[in-house]
């Protein structure tokens, strides 16, 4: 599948980051935000003949603050970028889900977002057109970036508690082995694929593997979303599965031991 040019988009994030990693000997072309701002048309002369995008308004509570904003990247960015013509691969989320059910989510159920950012996300799905694949992912964490294991490695090398929320059930998903993987869903036909890691945890549950693996001594409190108290819904079960043979993703355990070894 890969052998034209191949352009990755923000390369500046972590999924964006690993895809760069993932795919260097492609001599991919990475750009960041400041390369090309995807909520504008694209520059003149990028004519790729892939597209992995991994550009994203990612800030779920500024999203419901300013959903029109989150709207211009998510939905409005990748109709610009399937605008170039080239086969995509648009990266979206278990916040498709309102996380009411409690089995894992596979590809064939109904989204029905409970968040702006989420509803933009699942615009954002559509707007990738019909040579696209749909990877849908979540809880995303890797060496570089804003994300969840390095904002706990921060605080617990700081203090001796930290209170996590432990009413929300998901799949932590290493970013270098969403990028690994998306070589594999280049052999498959177009259409949504649900790729996330194997097991499920809560975030307080990732929080003492992450204290535990990085052998940290702070406890955590486990608490309600209802305590955290943050602006936009998030789902209370978001495990993903596929139903149609997606690649099978390491254990998030797994991932978290890759993570913290890039970081030592
Ligand atoms: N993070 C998760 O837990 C998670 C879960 C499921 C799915 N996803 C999806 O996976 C993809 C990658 O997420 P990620 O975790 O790698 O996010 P990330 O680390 O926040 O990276 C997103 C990148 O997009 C850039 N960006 C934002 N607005 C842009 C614009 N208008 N034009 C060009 N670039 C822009 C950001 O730049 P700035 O930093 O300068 O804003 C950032 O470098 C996204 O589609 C996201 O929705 C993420």
């Amino acid at each position: 599948m890969i052998g034209g040019r191949l352009l990755i988009t923000g390369a500046g994030g972590q999924l964006g980051h690993a895809l760069a990693e993932e795919f260097a000997a492609e001599q991919a072309v990475a750009l960041t935000r400041a390369d090309w701002d995807v909520s504008l048309p694209a520059p003149a002369g990028l004519d790729p003949d892939l597209v992995l995008h991994a550009a994203a308004w990612t800030d779920v509570d500024g999203a419901e603050d300013d959903p029109q904003g989150a709207a211009a990247v998510n939905v409005g960015g990748t109709a610009n970028v399937a605008a170039l013509g080239a086969p995509l691969v648009a990266y979206s989320s278990d916040y498709v889900f309102d996380g009411r059910k409690r089995e894992p989510y596979v590809e064939s159920d109904g989204p029905h977002p409970a968040s702006a950012y989420g509803r933009t996300k699942l615009h954002g799905e559509a707007a990738a057109g019909d040579q696209a694949w749909i990877v849908r992912s979540s809880w995303l964490f890797g060496p570089t970036g804003h994300n969840f294991v390095r904002t706990m490695l921060r605080l617990g090398a700081e203090r001796d508690e930290v209170a996590v929320v432990d009413d929300q059930r998901g799949s932590p998903t290493f970013v270098g082995h969403l990028a690994a993987a998306t070589r594999e869903v280049l052999e498959l036909p177009y259409g949504i694929w649900h790729v996330a890691a194997d097991g499920d945890c809560t975030w307080a549950g990732f929080a003492e593997a992450i204290f535990a693996d990085a052998g940290l001594r702070c406890r955590v409190r486990r608490i309600s979303t209802a305590e955290l108290g943050r602006p936009a819904p998030r789902p209370a079960y978001s495990v993903l599965r596929s139903e149609k043979g997606a690649p099978r993703l390491p254990h998030w355990r797994e991932g978290l031991g890759e993570c913290l070894a890039r970081l030592a």
